[in-house]
């Protein structure tokens, strides 16, 4: 589906709003659920945190759990998004033999990665019930929301020697 600006600039906006109001994981839980009610083709949105080789789910929204709450890089469209550090773009899951399955009714998949420095901490996971769910307008509007959520998932500054 394409996202128009004028869905995409106001919806930052509100984004913008969460994150002056709230900070820590209640700012992912509540971007998730924000994103999710207002984008009907984003049937399930979470956000995973990069430690060491692991993918940790730090926040979501959707209808389910997830049993994926820690992912290893290695594998799953949420390790290619993180080792390759890029936006991967999936119109039909069941074609990616790379795909690790959640949700009976997901059909498309989109991951963003998360930076801070140009190195992935993390990455945002949106899955969709229609074939072709997304295209590059969601990217686009994922990437920035990445880099809104950066400095919550950004390994804090070494402190000074006392
Ligand atoms: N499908 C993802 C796993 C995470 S769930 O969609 C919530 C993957 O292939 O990495």
């Amino acid at each position: 589906m394409t996202l128009h600006l004028r869905q995409s600039t106001p919806a930052l906006l509100q984004v913008n709003a969460i994150l002056t109001r709230l900070g820590g994981p209640a700012a992912l839980a509540e971007v998730c659920r924000f994103l999710r009610h207002e984008f009907p083709h984003f049937r399930w949105v979470g956000v995973y945190r990069l430690e060491g080789a692991e993918l940790h789910l730090d926040g979501w929204d959707g209808d389910q759990p997830t049993e994926h709450t820690v992912i290893p890089v290695d594998r799953g469209l949420c390790g290619r998004a993180a080792r390759e550090n890029r936006t991967v773009i999936v119109g039909d899951v069941r074609s990616s033999p790379d795909y690790l399955a959640c949700f009976l009714e997901t059909r498309a998949e989109i991951v963003v990665p998360i930076r801070s420095g140009g190195r992935v901490v993390g990455e945002i996971d949106v899955d969709g019930n229609e074939l072709n769910a997304f295209d590059a307008s969601d990217g686009r509007f994922l990437e920035t929301v990445a880099e809104r959520l950066a400095p919550l998932l950004a390994p804090p500054p070494p402190s000074l020697p006392s």
